[in-house]
């Protein structure tokens, strides 16, 4: 595994351990999912979910559909698609750290949910037989990836044709300074991975129909006076060709 993969590791593992601030874990899925899906969500789920979009509300589940959530950290997109594909249906959720995939079983275990089951992998390697899945899903995940063609291959592998994708991220309308781009924060916060939107149509362009993003935010990084990042925080749908 490469060095930056250990760093976001340590960093997401150190989170589930100690926590962040009370102010940021609260607001940011309250001002994301709608009050219905998180009404019956535990307290503690929502203050551990670092979402950036809301991939549940556009994915159009249907009963009996098998999902995979990757980057699913504390599983709160996986618990919220688990009543729509029913008890015939399947939702897997694929984390590569540890301590929160630890968390994302407690909280299955405390929830009840037999239809929810969680992989330890990385998701360039997606432990899945190809043509398995109705939907690939991911909220602010993507963008940690180190070799995100090689998670789209293997995203292509494992849907089925007329599969769909439904992918919150956070993409970056210029470039990512190299300062930003090997700090293991800035990865970690979802910057310095970011790509930008020609980037994800080119990854796209040779499998997938029908690719949309729709913005939910603005973000911008003033690194100095004279130089100010911006972000967008999307959710990108497409349907993968036959
Ligand atoms: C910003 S959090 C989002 C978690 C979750 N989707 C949510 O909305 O709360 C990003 C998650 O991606 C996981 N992650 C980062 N790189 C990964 C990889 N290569 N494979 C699997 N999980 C990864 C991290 O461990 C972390 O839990």
């Amino acid at each position: 595994m490469n060095q930056m993969k250990k760093e976001i590791q340590a960093r997401y593992g150190s989170v589930v351990r100690h926590g962040v601030s009370s102010q940021l874990s609260r607001s940011i899925p309250a001002e994301i999912y709608t009050n219905e899906q998180l009404r019956n969500m535990p307290e503690e789920l929502i203050k551990k979910s670092f979402p950036c979009g809301n991939p549940v509300l556009e994915a159009n589940l249907k009963l009996g559909e098998t999902v995979l959530d990757l980057a699913c950290g504390a599983g709160l997109d996986c618990f919220l698609a688990s009543p729509l594909v029913g008890e015939r249906g399947w939702v897997y959720g694929l984390e590569f750290t540890k301590e929160m995939l630890e968390q994302a079983i407690g909280f299955r275990r405390r929830m009840k949910r037999k239809n929810v089951q969680f992989l330890h992998a990385d998701m360039e390697q997606i432990p899945l037989a190809k043509s398995s899945v109705e939907v690939v899903m991911s909220n602010c995940g993507i963008n940690l990836a180190c070799d995100k063609q090689q998670v789209i291959d293997e995203i292509t592998r494992v849907l089925k044709p007329q599969g769909r994708l439904v992918i919150a991220d956070i993409i970056t309308q210029g470039s990512i300074p190299d300062v930003m781009k090997q700090d293991p924060d800035a990865w970690t916060w979802c910057m310095g991975g970011a790509c930008s939107w020609d980037s994800w149509l080119d990854m796209l362009s040779e499998n997938y129909f029908d690719v949309k993003a729709f913005k939910r935010k603005d973000y911008q990084v003033e690194l100095d006076k004279n130089q100010i990042l911006k972000f967008e925080a999307v959710t990108i749908t497409a349907t993968r060709g036959d």
